[in-house]
């Protein structure tokens, strides 16, 4: 499966494209400038080369030319972004990671998109496609430590059933990686808002948090037991 990222050039997108590259996925990184992209590739083969990690770099077209599509662009470009591959994503899986946020001070506060949230609005922009909601909250900087498993939990939500399936499929090949499914997508709202509440913890208490559910004990390398 190929898998493109739209604005994969930055510390999100290429850390996903990096993890994604290594469990096995071809990875196309997009970008509104397809020399950005080349940089993020080279960057991203320097750090690891001894995995000849199959990363490709593209504009932001080639991205959305990929069987899955992310989108990785900060939350106001991410409709628009969408929009203007519309040909492209019509009848795609496209993963919306996007966290509508602003700091004020030492604060971070959600903001609320059209919609309700940004995965909403891409839902709406591009009516074509099957958004997902997926990834808000894994920080970038441990999807990008390729030698290192992710311990947290990644919640899913989308209208489509066949989409979530897609993405918890992908998820779950990222190593520590728990998918779960969070039910239809109107739940983006409190997905996206609540990466607000992580950052906070992240400056209280000088770490980088993850978030990981008690009392479900499905796991998707072991079956179900309550799931
Ligand atoms: N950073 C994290 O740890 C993390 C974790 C989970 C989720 N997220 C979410 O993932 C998304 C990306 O995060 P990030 O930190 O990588 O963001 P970023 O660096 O601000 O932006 C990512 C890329 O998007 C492109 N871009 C910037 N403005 C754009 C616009 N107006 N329209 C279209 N493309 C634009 C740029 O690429 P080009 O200039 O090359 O096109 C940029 O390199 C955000 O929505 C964030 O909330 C981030």
């Amino acid at each position: 499966m190929r898998i493109g990222i739209l604005g994969g050039t930055g510390p999100a997108g290429r850390a996903l494209a990096a993890r994604l590259a290594s469990v096995g996925y071809e990875v196309v990184v997009g970008s509104r400038s397809r020399y950005r992209a080349m940089e993020a590739c080279d960057q991203i083969t320097a750090k690891w080369p001894q995995l000849r990690l199959p990363i490709t770099p593209g504009d932001n077209e080639a991205a959305a030319d990929c069987e899955v599509v992310v989108l990785a662009t900060p939350w106001d470009g991410a409709a628009t972004t969408a929009q203007e591959h519309v040909a492209a994503l019509a009848g795609k899986v496209v993963i919306s990671m996007a966290n509508a946020l602003v700091r004020v001070g030492h604060e971070f506060q959600p903001l609320v998109p059209p919609r309700g949230s940004v995965a909403a609005h891409v839902q709406a922009a591009v009516p074509q496609c099957r958004v997902v909601a997926a990834f808000h909250h894994l920080p970038a900087t441990e999807l990008g430590h390729l030698g290192d498993p992710i311990d947290s939990d990644v919640l899913i939500c989308s209208d489509d059933a066949e989409a979530t399936r897609i993405a918890m499929e992908i998820s779950a090949r990222i190593p520590g990686v728990r998918p779960l499914d969070a039910g239809e997508l109107s739940n983006a709202t409190a997905i996206e808002a609540f990466t607000a509440v992580l950052l906070q913890l992240n400056v209280r208490y000088k770490t980088r948090v993850a978030p990981k559910l008690t009392g479900i004990k499905w796991d998707p390398r072991s079956g179900p037991e309550n799931g």
